[in-house]
């Protein structure tokens, strides 16, 4: 059985994990430093968000370098090091791959700028929008030329039907396979290719399960992205990755998933992701994502409403215990082991999509920073003194504790695995020979 198919996966947000030299930052030597709540916590590996060098219009997703550590979170040494030391304490690694787009920043749009996707016309050639809002299409002010951007104007995006895209990312993956990551995150992987053609994104019919910004929501999109030729695209990368693990991040619905099952390990399940807190919807999205058995279960990340303020914190107990007790791997936010619920964001506004309010820093202890560094922290910490790593160690009934418990307890877990029919507001399913049922109470409005 490879590693990964029951692993829980622990994703640190490097910034906001710890800072170790007063920055306010948090950076790598700071994980390094924290590497012990990780083993206490029995996870099998962790997931950084992106570490490298990027001027942050989309806080690391837009990368102006992909072979070098941005030197606020450190260097390559600084990598080593905690790879070093995740290894010997039998963590794996996995590195955040962003295959999609660069920096507008990234020396290769000026240097190479066949690599990227232009408009034949002199204006946007089509109606594809960008995943933030407004159109997908800028004019680059040094050419005039319009070029494509799936996400912010400064992540313009890859022409993956260039062969020379296809090497030089196969070369980004070996590199870091040869430096000891043990795998990927492969971000917005259902936009890396697009229609060849530049085809109008036909009208949205009937409703995506997954929440879209107006403009994109109606629209199908069908040329934009969630083609058939990423397939063979991602099996570039897979060739190039061996057997190290490869995570997707297709923002589709779950019927669209085993294509990409064909080249990738897991995909994220993000109808469960999205399905509202109520026991008969949450059922339907299990039941669909379970029935492929390698999606990537998950409650959170970096870019939705964290847990605690999604479900309400009365859910949270029965919310880790939905997580790690379904079949497969899970994926744990950081945080979201002590209940960390969103925070207010700070003076300045550093994500104009909105979600500062989700990368608040990590709260170890009760001190009005949380532990999370000496100096002034990029964004505050939230409730530190009510809620914080080292309160919740000496309480053992803490959420802290349950985690820890049920990811013990999860290697236990037999197959198969059914869903049960229960009624009153009770996700059930069987496990083997166990029966688990879970109470989902409704967040009160
Ligand atoms: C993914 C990332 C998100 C980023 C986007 C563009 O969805 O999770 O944070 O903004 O891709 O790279």
């Amino acid at each position: 059985m490879p590693w990964w198919e029951q692993a829980v996966v622990y994703q640190i947000y490097p910034r906001s994990f710890q800072d170790s030299d007063g920055d306010g930052v948090g950076d790598l030597r700071g994980i390094r430093e924290r590497l012990d709540h990780l083993v206490w916590l029995g996870v099998d590996a962790f997931w950084l968000s992106p570490i490298y060098p990027s001027p942050l219009a989309d806080f690391g997703y837009d990368v102006s370098d992909y072979t070098a550590v941005d030197p606020q979170l450190g260097s390559l040494e600084d990598f080593d090091e905690l790879v070093a030391a995740a290894h010997e304490r039998g963590l794996r690694v996995l590195l955040d791959l962003i295959p999609c787009h660069t920096s507008i920043e990234h020396p290769w749009f000026r240097e190479h700028s066949d690599w990227y996707i232009w408009s034949p016309v002199d204006g946007p050639p089509n109606n594809w929008v960008s995943a933030f809002g407004g159109p997908a299409w800028s004019r680059d002010e040094q050419t005039g030329r319009w070029y494509l951007h799936s996400f912010y104007p400064e992540q313009p995006d890859l022409d993956w039907r260039n062969p020379e895209v296809v090497e030089a990312f196969q070369g980004v993956v070996r590199f870091w396979l040869e430096r000891g990551a043990d795998g990927f995150r492969l971000d917005a992987i259902d936009r890396l290719i697009k229609d060849d053609q530049l085809r109008d994104d036909p009208p949205a019919s009937g409703t995506f399960p997954l929440p879209l910004r107006d403009d994109a929501a109606k629209l199908r999109r069908i040329y934009s992205g969630n083609r058939p030729e990423a397939i063979e695209a991602l099996g570039a990368i897979r060739e190039a990755a061996g057997d190290a693990l490869l995570v997707g991040e297709v923002f589709q619905p779950t019927s669209e998933y085993s294509r990409y099952l064909q080249v990738l390990d897991l995909v994220f399940a993000f109808e469960f992701l999205f399905s509202p807190w109520n026991a008969e919807r949450l059922r339907a999205a299990i039941g669909a994502a379970a029935e492929l058995r390698r999606v990537a279960w998950l409650m959170s990340n970096h870019d939705f409403e964290r847990l605690a303020t999604r479900v309400g914190p009365e859910n949270l107990r029965a919310a880790a215990m939905l997580l790690l007790t379904l079949p497969g791997a899970a994926f744990l936010y950081q945080g979201d082991e002590i209940g960390l619920a969103n925070g207010p964001g700070a003076d300045r506004t550093y994500d104009r999509a909105g979600r500062d309010l989700m990368r608040h820093p990590m709260q170890w202890d009760s001190s009005p920073t949380g532990g999370f560094t000496t100096g002034d922290p990029w964004l505050p910490a939230v409730d530190p003194a009510e809620r914080n790593v080292e309160a919740q160690l000496d309480d053992p009934d803490s959420l802290l504790h349950l985690y820890r418990r049920l990811i013990e307890e999860r290697k236990h877990l037999g197959e198969p695995f059914r869903l049960l029919d229960k009624d009153g507001g009770i996700v059930a399913f069987e496990r083997g020979e166990d029966e688990i049922a879970i109470a989902v109470t409704p967040k009160p409005s």
